[in-house]
């Protein structure tokens, strides 16, 4: 599937705000049944390698039932989990737009679907990777509040010009972050979990460095756009990723590394503190 869903601006259907009805009736029997297929091929890697807290959350929002969720069933579980809910928007958004919904508690969710040709692998973020990928962890208190932070940390970002780094904090928590529990090592990231194969390498690799999550050290650090991370952070809970960015001046990191050079995806860093803990 090529990039299909990049608008300048929002288009005919879309609001000021870019969200836009979901529109749940139109969706044909064919795209129920490839949400459906996508389900089912997560299910054993779901079982073998999600946090907790994810495994938790698909069974809150009932994802796993037959069918492309409808937002007026979806909403009300996640507004009594955490006070979140879900916007259909066209595809991807600017980033104005995106960290103002998460600062208002609103999830932005591509209200397209991958086609059968693409069920292993989607170009671009789909209603798929938004939905299955995402909400589950919107039902956890802490990271819900984590993304609430983020967005207004956005918002701020985008008026110092500082969002790249923040981007960084993004990809390699909410995208890609692992997490210990009860000393064994899960993915709890949308991006990671999209990908069996990526799972897997990130989980359990010998290649693979994985480290304890260092604010700076995640905002300096480039990442890969077309192959999987050689870098992944690991959290204790997700209580300590949200004291970490609430206890972090975000403004003072941001001076710090604008005079250092970003470190390569690949970086070894002597002040990593290397997470043991196996899958
Ligand atoms: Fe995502």
């Amino acid at each position: 599937m090529a990039i299909l869903h990049v608008f300048d601006s929002p288009p005919p259907g879309a609001n000021a705000d870019w969200t836009m009805d979901q529109n749940w009736d139109d969706f044909t029997q064919a795209e129920h049944d490839i949400w459906d297929e996508l389900v089912s091929r997560k299910a054993k890697m779901i079982a073998s390698y999600a946090s907790e807290a994810f495994v938790a959350g698909l069974g809150i929002l009932e994802l796993s039932k037959p069918g492309i969720p409808d937002f007026r069933e979806l909403n009300p579980k996640l507004r009594a989990a955490t006070g979140w809910e879900v916007v259909a928007v066209p595809g991807f958004i600017p980033n104005d737009a995106f960290f103002k919904h998460l600062s208002e508690k609103r999830f932005p969710v591509a209200n397209f679907l991958r086609g059968a040709d693409s069920l292993d692998y989607s170009e671009e973020p789909d209603m798929f990777h938004d939905l299955f990928g995402h909400l589950p962890m919107l039902t956890n208190p802490a990271l819900a509040d984590f993304l609430v932070n983020y967005g207004n940390a956005g918002l701020r970002a985008e008026a110092m010009g500082t969002t790249d780094f923040l981007a960084r904090l993004y990809l390699y928590t909410v995208e890609f972050g692992l997490v210990i529990e009860h000393g064994r090592l899960r993915g709890y990231g949308a991006g990671l979990l999209s990908s069996l194969s990526e799972t897997e390498h990130a989980l359990t690799s010998p290649e693979v460095r994985r480290i304890y999550v260092d604010v700076p050290r995640v905002m300096r650090t480039q990442y890969h756009f077309d192959r999987f991370q050689e870098v992944y952070f690991a959290i204790d809970s997700f209580d300590e990723l949200l004291r970490l960015t609430e206890e972090t001046d975000f403004a003072s990191v941001y001076a710090r590394l604008e005079g250092l050079p970003p470190l390569e995806p690949g970086a070894d860093c002597p002040q990593d503190i290397r997470c043991e803990a196996a899958c």
